[in-house]
Formats: C-alpha cells, structure tokens, sequence
C-alpha cells in the first residue's frame, strides 16, 4: 500500500502550520511539523548551554540533536509537545526560541542529525509534512508537493495575531524585521535553503483566506493522489 506524503514548505507566518494541520486532518494523515523539531533542538541546545557553541562543541551538540528527548501528544483539539518531560508547547513558538532554530537550522550537521527522525514520520495512511526543506531534501519522493507562501507585511500581521492570541506581546516592527532577517537568513543558507521545489505547486496567500488556500491545495492534492 501507498503511503501518500504531501509536503507543504515556505517562509514563516506563511500560513503552513495551520493549513497542513487542517490538511492533515482531512484526509486523517500524520503531521510532520519540522519546524518544531528545530525549534526543539534550538531550545535544548540553550538549556545546556551550547547554543553559543555550535562551532567549538559541535559534536557534542550533534549528540543532543539525535538524542533529543521530545514527544508530541495529540489531543482533542490540539499537539502538546514536551522537551525532557516538560510541556513546551508556548515556549517553542516565542519568537526568541524561533531565533535559537534559525541558527540550529544553519548548521548542516544538524540538518543531518534530524534527517531519520523526520523520516520515521512516513506512516500510513499518509504524511503532510510542515518545513522548509520537506520537498527539496527530506522527502523528494512526495506525490504532492506545496509551495505556500505571501508577502513579509501580511505574515508580520498574521504572527502578531497569531502570539497575541497566546497572551503573548508583540510588535509589528520588531516582528516584521524578525521575519526579514530569517527570511534571508533560511533562503541564503548553503545547505537546503528556502526555495520551491521544481515540481512545487506555488500559492501566494498574502490577498486569499485560509479557507480559498485549503480548497486550492485540497484540489490539487485529489489531482496528485487518485
Ligand atoms: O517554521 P518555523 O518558524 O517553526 O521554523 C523555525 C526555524 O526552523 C526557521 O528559522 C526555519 C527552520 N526550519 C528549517 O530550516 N527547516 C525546516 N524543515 C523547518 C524549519
């Protein structure tokens, strides 16, 4: 049998987290959030004290990448994550701990040290899997592969929304200069950057609502996997 993956990759604030969860959801296939395996090592990395030492330390920060202790609970309505038993669910989606990831996400040994347990989620029925690389790198064999992305003003005011609804605080400014800079710094890196796959399908969600983008991918996901 046929285990279906369809990736959906693009810039943060995109709108991926929310349409591959509810991607996922409609045709009851897993979800891979990567972003939040990053975002996961990012904040162990910190905790020990080696997030400044991804140069000088690097094989001991290569250990903690593939010993990560992480579980992801489903529940009714949501994902709890918990790092080393502790429920990290808010913690990881601070825009600090989304700078921990973005460095992680540079270093080309930690990318490799993620790649098999990114790869452990290919289970049937069928995976959605949320990055930036799922098409490009961890998973180029998928029959659907989504390019979501929209301008860096209108994902500024979405994540603002977005980390507001968390009881959280933001500003515009900090966040669209936030999102600026790992814009940059995830398309300009040398080991998988930001970039559409050859065969991506490309939607632009700056001027369309969440429920157009579902149908869109939805029609296009049919077309890939009869
Ligand atoms: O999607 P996100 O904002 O949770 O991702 C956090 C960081 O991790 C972001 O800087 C990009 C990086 N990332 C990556 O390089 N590759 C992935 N597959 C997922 C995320």
């Amino acid at each position: 049998m046929t285990v279906h993956i369809i990736t959906i990759d693009g810039p943060s604030g995109s709108g991926k987290g929310t349409l591959a969860a509810k991607i996922a959801a409609h045709y009851h296939f897993n979800l891979l959030d990567s972003g939040a395996l990053y975002r996961l090592l990012g904040l162990s990395l910190f905790q020990k004290g080696l997030l400044d030492q991804l140069d000088t330390a690097l094989s001991q920060c290569v250990d903690c990448a593939l010993n990560l202790n992480i579980e992801f609970k489903s529940t009714e309505n949501s994902i709890l994550i918990f790092l080393d038993g502790i429920d990290v669910t808010n913690t990881i989606r601070t825009e600090q701990v989304g700078e921990y990831a973005s460095k992680v996400a540079a270093v080309p040994e930690l990318r490799k040290a993620l790649f098999e347990r990114q790869r452990a989620f290919i289970q049937a029925p069928g995976l959605v899997a949320d990055g930036r690389d799922m098409a490009t790198s961890i998973f180029p064999e998928a029959q659907a592969k989504i390019y979501l992305t929209a301008s860096a003003e209108s994902r500024a005011e979405r994540r603002v929304k977005q980390l507001q609804g968390m009881g959280l605080d933001a500003k515009i400014s900090d966040i669209l200069s936030n999102i600026q800079a790992r814009d940059k710094r995830d398309m300009e890196r040398t080991v998988a950057p930001l970039k559409p796959a050859d065969d991506a399908y490309i939607i632009d969600s700056s001027t369309i609502g969440i429920d157009e983008v579902f149908q869109l991918m939805v029609d296009y996901i049919n077309s890939c996997i009869k």
